[in-house]
């Protein structure tokens, strides 16, 4: 194992969202799922289960229900730029794996804290291997949040998910298609967008917080009509 091939996994996973039609291979899914398995979680509670879901009907319902969340959200927020962050990626994706969040082993975190965090956060950290390991196996992932709204509870029901479990995200899974991603109109401020990261200098304090990079609210607003994928102004 050696420093420099992690950070080139790590630089060079992207987010994508168009996917080839091809299928995963069943010991594909079976290893991003076992790179998952093996992420930190609070306590070690691992509360995490995955649904895979390869059924093309399944998929176009929960797909279906995905992107109606979305459309109410616009009514709601109008200035979130939904047409990058609709989730179209998931009627593509020949997988979806449905990472399920078992509430229950909020019981094993500490009752100080926020353990709905915990939870969430664990999941989250499972997500990311997951997507380090498809993106070491050649396939592309991008997250589909889905937690907050009528789609968590539709696509529960329709999976047959019990109550106890949060459906926070979902993982598309398959084979990049870059050349559609590239001439998808709707995608491309968020290809140029999404590659960009803060400066190491601007991100990291020594000893104490160094008050001399304090951004103002100024400066976080404009970063992010700037510089992240889902306020982009729509003219
Ligand atoms: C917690 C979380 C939620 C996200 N939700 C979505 C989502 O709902 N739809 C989507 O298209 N991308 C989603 N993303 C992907 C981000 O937009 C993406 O990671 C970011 O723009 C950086 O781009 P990159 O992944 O290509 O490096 C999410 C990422 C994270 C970590």
């Amino acid at each position: 194992m050696d420093y420099e091939g992690l950070l080139e996994l790590i630089r060079y996973r992207r987010s994508v969202r168009r996917f080839r039609s091809d299928p995963v291979p069943g010991e594909m899914v079976e290893k991003v799922l076992e790179a998952a398995r093996h992420a930190p979680s609070a306590g070690n509670s691992q509360p995490w289960e995955f649904v895979v879901v390869e059924d093309p009907e399944t998929k176009k319902k929960m797909s279906r229900s995905i992107v109606s969340l979305y459309k109410e959200a616009k009514r709601r927020d109008p200035t979130f730029n939904f047409k990058v962050a609709v989730q179209p990626h998931l009627f593509t994706a020949p997988v979806l794996i449905v990472i399920c969040g078992d509430r229950r082993l909020q019981e094993a975190y500490p009752v100080l804290l926020r353990r709905n965090v915990l939870l969430r956060q664990s999941l989250a950290v499972c997500a990311y291997a997951m997507q380090l390991a498809a993106t070491s196996l050649g396939l592309a992932t991008a997250w589909a949040t889905i937690q907050g709204g009528p789609p968590e509870a539709e696509v529960r029901s329709l999976l047959g998910i019990p109550d106890v479990y949060t459906v926070d995200h979902i993982m598309p899974l398959g084979y990049p298609d870059t050349e559609k991603e590239s001439k998808d109109r709707f995608l491309r401020p968020v290809k140029q967008r999404a590659p960009f990261r803060r400066a190491l200098q601007e991100i990291v304090h020594y000893e104490h917080y160094d008050g001399g990079k304090f951004r103002t609210d100024e400066n976080v607003e404009e970063f992010i009509w700037s510089r992240t994928v889902t306020r982009i102004p729509s003219h």
